[in-house]
Formats: structure tokens, C-alpha cells, sequence
């Protein structure tokens, strides 16, 4: 029966042609009923006179499997890794696949453009918190409780009534002042989220981005903010940008004005953009109210100053006609690569 067992190995050792086959042929001979076990097994019932003989050839036997296994298992796994490798190789001739390069949001890109102008022209450029106290949002720039500019922008509260989401960003004039003193002039810009209870549609968005801008100085007068609105304009929009004020009522400002600036798209010959009128509202702005230079103060027979104000998104659209603000807001890269290649152009 051993030798059966013997014969029946060596003709199985000879045919393994892998791992699944190697570990197959353990089960065979050593698992729990496996061949060799059972031999294992019966060596206890062998007439004592032929156990050790018989105990020497199963011993053999296993040792015979044994060694086998473990040389065979070395010799297959080295096999198999190769040939995985060979399989798995990389073809280093062949073109890798195009990585597409990011790009700012197109708001971000022409607040960056802003920047640069008005830096080249002396201003800072500052920051200040989006979570505002109302003394800054309304009352330091003129807007006491029950002021009705305060029902233009619908505010989003926090806590009571002393905290909010700032609905603008003029409270960063009041912070400079405060801050400023003694190192005058002040010339500065803030570039800045604003938020209002406003439903989203095609022209209002919930949070939305201003640039504020403030000199304060000695003899500024509504004239320095009409040089000044031109020179960026024509530097922002085409040297040909011409600017125009109208009256306008802001509580911080006085006189206070709108400024309209020749519509980008049609260069003023009048389109759906400008409503056929050849210019475009994009700014609110003044000279800043005594009262305001007089509560962050600064006494306003000696100081003077002007500011503005406007939205980012408004003037982007204009500037690639876009009549949806909300394509600056969803994630439709489309519409990113539309503007890239506008750009690029
Ligand atoms: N804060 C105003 C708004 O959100 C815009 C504005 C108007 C800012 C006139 C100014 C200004 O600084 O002088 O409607």
C-alpha cells in the first residue's frame, strides 16, 4: 500500500505545472485525509516487528514530498512573478494622456486686474472680516436702526441684531480710518465677499464680491474721484473707456454719485448688454460725509476724502457678456474654458 502511495507521488510530482496544481497535490497527501496523513496514521496498527520499517518508508515518503514542495513552490512563484512582469510592462513609447491646467475663476481673475491698477497707482490693498458688527455695517457709515438704506440690503443677522453677515463692503472704509490715524494719506481698496437675503436668479446672488475703495486726504474733492474712475476704467476696460457720473443718494457719501462707463461689448453703440444706451452703471460712489470722517475720527475741516464701491460680478459681465451671474457660481467647467479661450485669444 506504501509503495502504491510512492508510485502514485512520483507521477504526481512529475506533472505539477503550478501553484494551484503544487497546492492542490498538498491536499491530496498531507492534508487532514490526505494519503501521507492516513499512512501517518496507520503506523499505530502495524504489527510491532514491521512498525519501524514501516514508519522508516512513510517517513521517506514525506520527506520526499517535502522537499519537492518546497523547491517546486520557489521555482513556480519566481515563474509566475515574471511573467506578471512581462505583462504587466509599460510601453513608454506611447503618448500620456493630457493633463488640463486649471485656471482662476473669472471674478478672481479680474480682481486680480483691479489690484494691479490700483496699486501702480499708490493704494493698498486690505481685508477685513466678512462676520461684521452692525456699528460698522450701518451705524459708523451713517446708517442708524430704522434708516431706510438699511431695507436695500436685505442682512443676514447672527445672534441678535449686533452681528452680521456684512452686506457690503463699506465697513472696511470705517476699519482703515480707525486703524489709520497718523498715517495719512489713506488710500486703500478691499476686494471682498458681501452678502444679502437676496433669492438667487440671474442677477441677484446671495454672496457676491465688492471692491471698496477710500482716500482720505487734505482738499479731495469730486473731481480726484472723476480722474481717478477714468483712469482705471480705461485701463481695466479699453483706452477708450469713458466715464460719466449721475446723482445718486448713498447715506455716507455727499454728493453722492453713480458711475456709468462705456459699455464693453458694443464699445457704446448700444447693445442688449448696455440696453441700448451705450453706457453701463457699474460704481456707487462720493465724497465721503463729514459725519463719517467725524465718527472715525478724523475732523473734517482739515481731512477729506472720497469712495467707491462696486460689484465684481457686475463688471465681469459686462466685460465678457455674460448675463447669468450664477455661471459664476456652479461648477460647469464649460464655462470656465469658454473664458480661458476668450483669454487665450
Ligand atoms: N456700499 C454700497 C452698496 O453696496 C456701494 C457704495 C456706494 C460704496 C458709494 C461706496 C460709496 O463706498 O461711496 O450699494
Amino acid at each position: 500500500m506504501i509503495d502504491d502511495v510512492k508510485k502514485e507521488l512520483e507521477k504526481d510530482l512529475k506533472e505539477v505545472k503550478d501553484l494551484k496544481e503544487l497546492n492542490d497535490l498538498k491536499i491530496k497527501y498531507l492534508s487532514k485525509n490526505g494519503l501521507i496523513t492516513k499512512l501517518n496514521s496507520s503506523i499505530k496498527d502495524v504489527d510491532p516487528s514491521e512498525r519501524a520499517e514501516f514508519g522508516k518508508k512513510v517517513n521517506e515518503v514525506k520527506v520526499l514530498f517535502n522537499d519537492f514542495y518546497e523547491k517546486t513552490k520557489d521555482n513556480l512563484e519566481k515563474e509566475e512573478l515574471n511573467k506578471k512582469l512581462i505583462q504587466d510592462s509599460v510601453d513608454v513609447t506611447l503618448p500620456a494622456t493630457k493633463v488640463r491646467q486649471g485656471s482662476p475663476n473669472i471674478v478672481e481673475k479680474l480682481i486680480e486686474e483691479v489690484e494691479e491698477v490700483f496699486l501702480n497707482m499708490g493704494y493698498d490693498v486690505v481685508d477685513g472680516p466678512e462676520v461684521e458688527l452692525d456699528k460698522y455695517n450701518f451705524e459708523m457709515l451713517n446708517i442708524p436702526k430704522g434708516h431706510p438704506a438699511r431695507d436695500a440690503q436685505d442682512t443676514f443677522y447672527i445672534d441678535g441684531d449686533e452681528i452680521l453677515l456684512r452686506s457690503q463692503t463699506s465697513p472696511v472704509q470705517v476699519r482703515t480710518m480707525l486703524e489709520g490715524k497718523g498715517v495719512e494719506p489713506i488710500r486703500m481698496i478691499c476686494p471682498g465677499k458681501t452678502y444679502r437675503r437676496d433669492d438667487d436668479d440671474a442677477s441677484h446672488s446671495h454672496q457676491f464680491m465688492q471692491i471698496e475703495g477710500l482716500i482720505v486726504d487734505k482738499n479731495i474733492s469730486l473731481s480726484d474721484l472723476k480722474g481717478t474712475m477714468d483712469v482705471i476704467f480705461k485701463r481695466l476696460l479699453g483706452e477708450k473707456t469713458e466715464t460719466r457720473f449721475h446723482p445718486s443718494y448713498y447715506p455716507f457719501t455727499e454728493p453722492s454719485v453713480e458711475v456709468d462707463v462705456t459699455c464693453s461689448n458694443c464699445k457704446g453703440k448700444g447693445c442688449g448688454v448696455c440696453k441700448h444706451s451705450g453706457w453701463v452703471t457699474v460704481v456707487g460712489a462720493g465724497v465721503v460725509h463729514p459725519d463719517v470722517l467725524r465718527m472715525s475720527g478724523y475732523d473734517p475741516s482739515i481731512w477729506s476724502g472720497f469712495a467707491f464701491g462696486f460689484g465684481a460680478e457686475r463688471l465681469a459681465m459686462m466685460k465678457y457678456d455674460i448675463n447669468d451671474i450664477r455661471v459664476f457660481y456652479n461648477t460647469d467647467l464649460r464655462e470656465v474654458k469658454t473664458f480661458d479661450r476668450e483669454d487665450e485669444e
